[in-house]
């Protein structure tokens, strides 16, 4: 390995995400003041052992002038982050338009627009180029920071094109890519006018990975049924060059929550919060307010709950944090208007003067107070119509010590592979089984809670997000060698 000094110098690992885990408001021509998200994601991509890592992203806010963006770079690089600029017109196209209009539904099985399909096409175009332009963006970025021997990992469905970019700059460079969300059934992935291109970029990388074997396996149906390529157990072939593709299901910083519930701040509001809901079983979800995560079919679940037990009526809330998000683009936009409507309805029709049945916040909670909600929840509900994995539902678990509180949780989420043992698995489009569920989890008796709980905390308090991203980081090395091996052969 490389040394300096005489001491052996750490690798580099470049990170590269759509965003900075930072939030950026700018308090001067030439000043800013920021503030680091403190998520255990973060920790375990800027805190793998033996590596010195650096992020590169969007700061997530318009910066138009030379002034703002040198003081802004300066200000990031004290936090080991790199900003890549992009303007508005292209946030609206790449990020608005190709990323969330489109590829974030269609991975989700939601599928592309179908409203005013003759615009949609047009427009379908000019995304695409804005999303190429923008992924070029971070590669040249990428390209001006990268120095030998570092290992460059992609995230996310936002950064498709960024392995090939980063290829065409140099065939040497390791290059990973990491899909957060599903990838879909090579059919649905097939209705996609940009199939292809997407596809054979992804290939680009030297390791590809996912959350699940479905979703790998999904993956590689894809680039053997579009693109006719060779699928192997070890990932995808072309011409001779191999693409791994494995499965690497990613965890929480569950030791942050633990240390958390510890605290007498979070102590304190756990009491406040027992007191304040003393005689009433506390239903919860945590959800970003996005059409994936199934909030309506939940809470219309939760209705034919009450509807048909008149008799737990008064002796059961459900609290609905729904953080907003997106919410430039229409859709989500429809969906806080309904949400809000089935929210307003229900507690017209089963409140009293005195309590209602549903609390509903549009708005985060600190750290602090997401996880004294975790530790007086009785049960969780995660009902995502589909999702890459879910830490919620793994949040929830680790703050569960003595309370031992169920989880229902929907059998289209990355998690069910890892917490189905535990948890109460349901199909979260089926209101009734839903709703089913829900008298099943309150009538939970303690053995059986116990049970379920010892199986979920034991999962995840030992496959934590450092372990995630040390496997991701290390696989990606090895695979660079192995490549490098055959060659030679
Ligand atoms: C999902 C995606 C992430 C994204 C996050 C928040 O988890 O997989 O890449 O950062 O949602 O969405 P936003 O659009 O606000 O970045």
């Amino acid at each position: 390995s490389r040394r300096s000094g005489g001491r052996p110098m750490k690798q580099r690992l470049l990170v590269v995400a759509n965003r900075l885990p930072v939030s950026a408001v700018r308090r001067g021509e030439d000043s800013w003041s920021l503030e680091i998200s403190a998520g255990g994601l973060v920790s375990a991509l800027l805190g793998v052992k033996d590596v010195d890592a650096k992020w590169i992203g969007w700061a997530g806010v318009s910066v138009p002038d030379e002034v703002g963006q040198r003081a802004l770079t300066k200000a990031l690089a004290e936090k080991r982050c790199i900003p890549v600029f992009l303007d508005e017109e292209i946030v609206h196209q790449y990020y608005n338009g190709y990323c969330n209009n489109i590829l974030w539904p269609l991975f989700h099985y939601l599928g592309l627009p179908q409203e005013d399909r003759l615009a949609t096409t047009r427009s379908f175009q000019s995304q695409f180029d804005a999303y190429k332009r923008a992924n070029q963006m971070f590669a040249d970025v990428v390209n001006e920071h990268y120095q030998e021997g570092d290992v460059v990992w992609c995230h996310d469905y936002h950064l498709m094109f960024l392995p090939k970019c980063l290829k065409e700059y140099n065939s040497k460079m390791k290059v990973g890519w990491f899909l957060h969300t599903p990838f879909p059934s090579s059919e649905i992935h097939r209705t996609l006018p940009s199939r292809s291109e997407l596809l054979r970029s992804v290939l680009a990388a030297d390791l590809v990975g996912f959350h699940t074997y479905d979703y790998a396996r999904h993956f590689v149906s894809a680039c053997t049924r579009i693109l006719g390529l060779e699928g192997t157990p070890e990932g995808v072939e072309d011409q001779g060059r191999l693409t791994r593709v494995a499965a690497f299901p990613i965890g929480i910083d569950s030791d942050r929550f633990k240390r958390a519930l510890e605290l007498p701040a979070v102590k304190e509001h756990i009491n406040e919060l027992t007191h304040r809901f003393a005689g009433r079983k506390v239903m919860l979800g945590v959800d970003r307010l996005d059409m994936i995560k199934g909030i309506p079919q939940k809470i219309l679940a939760f209705e034919k709950f009450l509807e048909e037990n008149p008799s737990w009526r008064d002796k059961v809330v459900l609290l609905q944090i729904a953080v907003p998000t997106r919410t430039d683009v229409p859709e989500y936009q429809k969906l806080t208007s309904q949400v809000h409507e089935i929210v307003g309805r229900i507690n017209g029709r089963f409140g009293t003067l005195t309590a209602v049945p549903i609390h509903h916040l549009d708005r985060s909670l600190d750290f602090h107070a997401l996880c004294a909600l975790y530790a007086v929840t009785d049960v969780a509900l995660v009902t995502s119509l589909r999702d890459g994995m879910n830490l919620v539902s793994y949040e929830f678990v680790a703050c569960q010590g003595s309370k031992k509180g169920v989880l229902i949780l929907s059998e289209f989420a990355g998690a069910a592979q890892s917490l189905g043992a535990g948890a109460l698995l349901v199909n979260p489009w089926n209101i009734t089984e839903v709703a089913a569920s829900i008298g099943y989890a309150l009538n939970m008796s303690p053995d059986e809670r116990e049970k379920r709980h010892r199986h979920n905390y034991a999962h995840v308090t030992t496959h934590t997000a450092q372990d995630w991203a040390e496997t991701f980081v290390s696989e990606l090395n090895d695979t660079v060698v192995e490549a490098q091996l055959r060659t030679r052969q």
